[in-house]
């Protein structure tokens, strides 16, 4: 076994969203994962939902040996090898072939996924990434696919937690353009590319779990 970075949160994290996204999702498709990190969330999924084909990616260049290793090690049929997205590229993925119906590589239509995942990304990122997520995403989900998001997020009349408040200071911290978003501003950037928020799963360590859902 190789001697991979591992995040505790998402050890911690990996069953309670897989038991809703399991839910949520029909029994079969495909599904692009975005900002997969370590790669623990994508090769705990693809284990367990055989039927589902996994596309991991990340933006960070530094990350994606160590993400590979991970996949490869895991070894299953399902979990394809991961590939550089940085969600503001005009192009997904950012380096090499668009995602492309048929393989056809940048030719003819964008390829179409069931569902696209995003896990802790919109608060250690800029805020624009968010408007670049849903815009991608509506290019990339089949009409009536899911954009899945998970993480803290700020809601007008709940009261938010005081560990969220803290993360938040850190965060913010930590790099000026960082912090916990709004989840009404999420939405709107949503329903402007098109999505519409659909549903909101509370989820352990004051997080929520967002489906949204494409035309
Ligand atoms: C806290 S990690 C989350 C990893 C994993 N999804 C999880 O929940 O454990 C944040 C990830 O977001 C990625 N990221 C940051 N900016 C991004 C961008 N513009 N496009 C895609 N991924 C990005 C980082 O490279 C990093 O792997």
């Amino acid at each position: 076994m190789l001697d991979l970075p591992c995040s505790p949160a998402a050890d911690r994290n990996k069953q309670p969203i897989l038991d809703a996204f399991a839910r949520i999702v029909g029994e079969q498709g495909t599904v692009l994962e975005i900002a997969s990190g370590t790669g623990q969330h994508a090769t705990w999924f693809a284990a367990s939902m055989p039927q589902w084909t996994w596309q991991p990616t990340d933006a960070d260049p530094r990350t994606l040996p160590a993400l590979a290793a991970r996949v490869a090690e895991a070894a299953l049929p399902n979990l394809r090898p991961p590939l550089l997205l940085d969600v503001m590229s005009p192009q997904w993925p950012s380096q090499g072939h668009a995602f492309a119906e048929g393989g056809e590589g940048g030719e003819g239509e964008e390829q179409k996924f069931d569902a696209i995942y995003c896990a802790n990304m919109l608060h250690i990122a800029p805020w624009p990434t968010c408007a670049a997520l849903m815009q991608g995403a509506a290019r990339h989900l089949r009409p009536g696919g899911l954009l899945i998001t998970y993480g803290p997020y700020l809601e007008d009349d709940v009261p938010t937690a005081p560990s969220n408040t803290a993360f938040d200071e850190d965060l913010r911290a930590r790099n000026a353009a960082w912090g916990i978003r709004r989840l009404e501003d999420v939405a709107a950037e949503a329903r402007r590319a098109g999505l519409a928020l659909r549903e909101r799963h509370a989820m352990p360590a004051n997080n929520l779990l967002l489906v949204f859902s494409f035309q």
